[in-house]
């Protein structure tokens, strides 16, 4: 019977009375053969476990190394310690699982997020990891909370598709064919009718198509699922899976859309600065720490915490792309060439450098830009009357860059079928798309939020990697 456990978090929260509990969890450290600080995940913070001298044995103490995992039943007193209210007297203990000293690779000091990337299977035992998923988690769940306030149906939407909803090309393919012997058509090309589908197929690179189906009949549903990108981008802030919330809306423009969008991204903070306030704290103070180690105009002119209470308490600038051009052209710093992509004009894509130079630099806030060139988007953006730019937004976070991408979709089947041609979209496999189009079409729109971004920002962990459990990146699946 392990359910007369209690959760260190809730321990932590009891009046010392002498009441017996009992705990289980690791051993984080062991000192002076009598305290253990043991922590079981449920918070950051560790309960001090007293073993009185002299009344356990000493083969059994011998067993209590950092991360051996232990029970104890014993009475909750009053602590002597500095910073804790009460503390665990021990009357039985029991080891569940040894941890030998000499090979775990984890100390009780501080590593590099570098090298807790190697040991990911083991580093939601530090505090740092400890912290984020747990920040992490509570996000997740504000996300469906939001929604579900909202009336939105969350919808899922499938991993594997035939079709490459943002047009790009980044697709990894699905397929049970044999590399050798591969099947192939009279004129070299492989035989998908072969394949497990009988046709070619890939990961999905985002759920909005299939969301855009799910508005027209639900009104507004999201999604919240793992997509995949192919893309060749060994940064910070790219992964090959990473998870998305695409939520689509009917009767919906691109300044409904913003409101939305802007609305979401500080309930989630919110809800983050509500409900982890503990590892809130410990993570502003981990970036304090870190910080110092960087040059006084490297570092964050706002701690953690002030960072998202100011973004909670203050408008996100919203801009054109136009408007957005001319003050990087202007910018002393394009005047300089501190660009590496020097501002060549119009309808120029923008780098994660101009984007960062607006949001750090320009307003020192969360930026919107809209009403972007066509050309730069997808094929299923709305077209503006000016037959240049599209109905689209982008919401860039101040220290990561692009965090939303979304759009007013074009509702107009002529237009649609046009651009998607322009743009060598095959039409006749998207049949199913278009109906939608076809039968009651609607004003309509959406926006993918990128979740490890959206972690990133709130936890104030710089290398997307150390966000989500076990990063895919180019050239690395390990675990
Ligand atoms: O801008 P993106 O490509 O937009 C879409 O996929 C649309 N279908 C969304 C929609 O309108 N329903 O991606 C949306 C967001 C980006 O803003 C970014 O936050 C994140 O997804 N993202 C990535 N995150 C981590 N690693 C990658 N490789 C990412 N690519 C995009
Ligand atoms: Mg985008």
């Amino acid at each position: 019977m392990f359910n007369k456990r209690v959760k260190i978090k809730e321990l932590l929260q009891w009046e010392p009375q002498q009441q017996e509990v009992t705990v289980m969890g690791w051993v984080r450290t062991f000192r002076n053969n009598q305290f253990v600080a043991l922590n079981d995940g449920s918070t950051n913070s560790n309960v001090q476990v007293l073993l009185e001298l002299g009344k356990f044995d000493e083969a059994e103490l011998k067993r209590i190394t950092t991360s051996a995992s232990i029970k104890v039943t014993g009475i909750v007193i009053p602590s002597l310690g500095k910073g804790q209210k009460l503390e665990v007297k021990a009357t039985t203990l029991e080891i569940l699982g040894d941890s030998d000293a000499e090979k775990y690779p984890l100390q009780p000091k501080k590593h590099s997020l570098e090298f807790l990337r190697e040991i990911a299977h083991l580093r939601f035992r530090t505090s740092t990891f400890g912290s984020v998923f747990r920040v992490r988690h509570s996000l997740a769940f504000a996300i469906h909370k939001f929604f579900n306030e909202k009336g939105f149906v969350y919808m899922h939407t499938p991993i594997v598709t035939a079709s490459d909803a943002e047009g790009a090309g980044e697709m990894f393919k699905v397929t049970t064919l044999p590399f050798d012997e591969t099947p192939r058509n009279e004129d070299g090309t492989v035989n998908f009718k072969e394949d497990f589908f009988g046709r070619a197929t890939n990961l999905t690179v985002s759920g909005q198509l299939e969301g855009e189906l799910g508005a027209t009949a639900f009104g507004e549903i999201y999604t919240f699922g793992p997509t995949f990108r192919a893309e060749n981008s060994n940064t910070a802030r790219h992964l090959a899976e990473f998870w998305m919330i695409e939520p689509e809306m009917a009767f919906c423009d691109l300044e409904d859309n913003m409101n939305l969008a802007e609305e979401f991204i500080k309930y989630l903070i919110k809800y983050a600065m509500e409900n982890n306030r503990e590892d809130l704290e410990f993570l502003s103070q981990r970036l304090a720490e870190e910080e110092k180690q960087l040059p006084q105009d490297k570092r964050s002119e706002m701690g953690l915490i002030e960072k998202l209470e100011f973004v909670l308490n203050n408008d996100f600038q919203r801009l054109t792309y136009t408007e957005a051009i001319d003050i990087l052209r202007e910018s002393n710093h394009n005047k300089k060439k501190k660009f590496q992509y020097p501002i060549t004009g119009w309808g120029m894509d923008l780098q994660s450098e101009h984007e960062r130079y607006l949001v750090e630099k320009h307003f020192k806030k969360p930026v919107i830009l809209n009403n972007y060139p066509k050309d730069i988007k997808a094929f299923y953006m709305r077209q503006n009357d000016d037959g240049k730019t599209v109905a689209a937004m982008d919401i860039l976070a101040p220290g990561i860059g692009e965090i939303v991408g979304g759009s007013q979709r074009e509702e107009r089947l002529d237009k649609l079928e046009q651009r998607m041609k322009e743009m060598h979209i095959p039409t006749e496999e998207m049949w199913w798309y278009l109906d939608t189009r076809r039968f009651g079409t609607v004003p309509h729109a959406g926006f993918g939020l990128g979740f490890e971004r959206m972690v990133l920002f709130v936890t104030g962990m710089t290398n997307i990697r150390d966000v989500i459990a076990f990063p895919r990146t180019p050239k690395s699946a390990e675990f």
